[in-house]
């Protein structure tokens, strides 16, 4: 693809950019002709993750943690041509953020005001954080839409209320947005992580020809996004676009007072209706187990994503039959690579 020298000075840090969602980020920015500087500390990133691109002209990487002071200061003095954080690095682990609720504080809800501080202070065209759905916690009614979260929220955990806390002051900063991502999945997705959605599970299991593992009846129902869907929204929100499209909408001149918005499809599936669906690509009826059910998991959650749609044209392409099958390929690709 052509290159353009506007966008050659163009340049976009991403923190956690050996993760599952930073990776696939990166690689379309670079694709897209933008310069990128990833952040990285491997708290749960993996360098294979970077493979695709890291030898990338156009890319450098920093083993940094996003807590060290006045990193993007430090990051705008060696590349002058950043403009624009996407900041995706966090303690993603739900389960470990109730152990070490200080910890996560830290790092999920101080360090991202502070880059976002700095980034303000750089007068950076965009800086969009990666909130949650745990922002909702429990709340019932359903779809959810933006606004039900609050600080009153009976949020679930300290992931939850970092990311709430977090968006707050993102979606209220001049060039701030804040995507609350529903569940998420796709090539990459570590299935060692805790935190790991169902789907890459699911996969793990199938692979390697074990039960599918079902916590409960199997009726809980979640909104699952493809990864690329997710990098959609990423490059609308920050008001990038390639080469030759035309020009794309500025999410800034919306009506909104808090740039805060879900991502997701707006679909709800059933836990059991992913693992019949996922069987009969598999080829083979994996037998399910049934096992108890987990104490803190919520029942249903899905999106309202009207809003996120009205301000920049955004939504949902992969169908989650499509989605599924990109994301088996790989992990059969991987299947002589060691995941337990
Ligand atoms: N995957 C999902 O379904 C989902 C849903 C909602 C929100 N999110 C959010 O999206 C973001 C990306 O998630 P992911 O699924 O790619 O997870 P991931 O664990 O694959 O990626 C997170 C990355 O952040 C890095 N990191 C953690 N602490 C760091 C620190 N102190 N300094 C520098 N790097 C650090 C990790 O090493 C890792 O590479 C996270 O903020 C997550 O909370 C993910």
């Amino acid at each position: 693809m052509m290159v353009s020298s506007r966008k050659q000075k163009f340049g976009c840090v991403v923190t956690g950019v050996a993760g599952f969602v930073g990776s696939h980020l990166a690689e379309r920015l670079l694709s897209m002709g933008y310069s990128v500087i990833g952040v990285d500390n491997f708290y749960s990133g993996y360098r294979e993750n970077m493979v695709s691109f890291k030898d990338h002209p156009e890319f450098t990487f920093y083993e940094r943690s996003i807590t060290d002071p006045q990193l993007l200061v430090q990051l705008k003095e060696r590349h002058p041509e950043l403009r624009c954080c996407f900041h995706l690095a966090a303690i993603v682990s739900v389960p470990y953020s109730m152990e070490h609720p200080e910890e996560t504080m830290e790092v999920n809800y101080t360090a991202t005001l502070n880059l976002l501080k700095e980034s303000n202070q750089l007068d950076f065209k965009a800086f969009v954080f990666a909130g949650s759905a745990a922002e909702y916690g429990n709340e019932q009614r359903l779809p959810l839409y933006e606004e039900y979260a609050t600080s009153a929220t009976e949020r679930l955990s300290p992931y939850g209320e970092a990311k709430f806390l977090a968006s707050v002051s993102v979606g209220a900063s001049p060039r701030g947005v804040s995507l609350r991502f529903f569940n998420i999945y796709g090539p990459r997705q570590d299935p060692r992580s805790p935190y790991s959605g169902v789907i890459s599970k699911f996969m793990d299991l199938a692979v390697q020809g074990k039960p599918l593992n079902i916590f409960g009846d199997g009726m809980q129902t979640r909104d699952f996004i493809y990864v690329s869907d997710v990098v959609d929204a990423y490059i609308a929100a920050a008001g990038l676009q390639e080469e030759d499209s035309k020009p794309v909408r500025d999410i800034f001149t919306s009506d909104r007072t808090s740039h805060i918005y879900n991502v997701g499809t707006g679909k709800t599936t059933s836990v059991l209706d992913l693992a019949k669906s996922l069987q009969q690509l598999v080829g083979k009826d994996e037998s399910l187990l049934f096992l108890p059910e987990r104490a803190g998991d919520i029942r249903h959650s899905q999106a309202s994503v009207e809003a996120f749609q009205k301000a920049t044209g955004w939504r949902a392409k992969t169908s989650l039959r499509d989605g599924l099958t990109k994301t088996l390929q790989w992990f059969m690709q991987q299947g002589g690579r060691d995941l337990s």
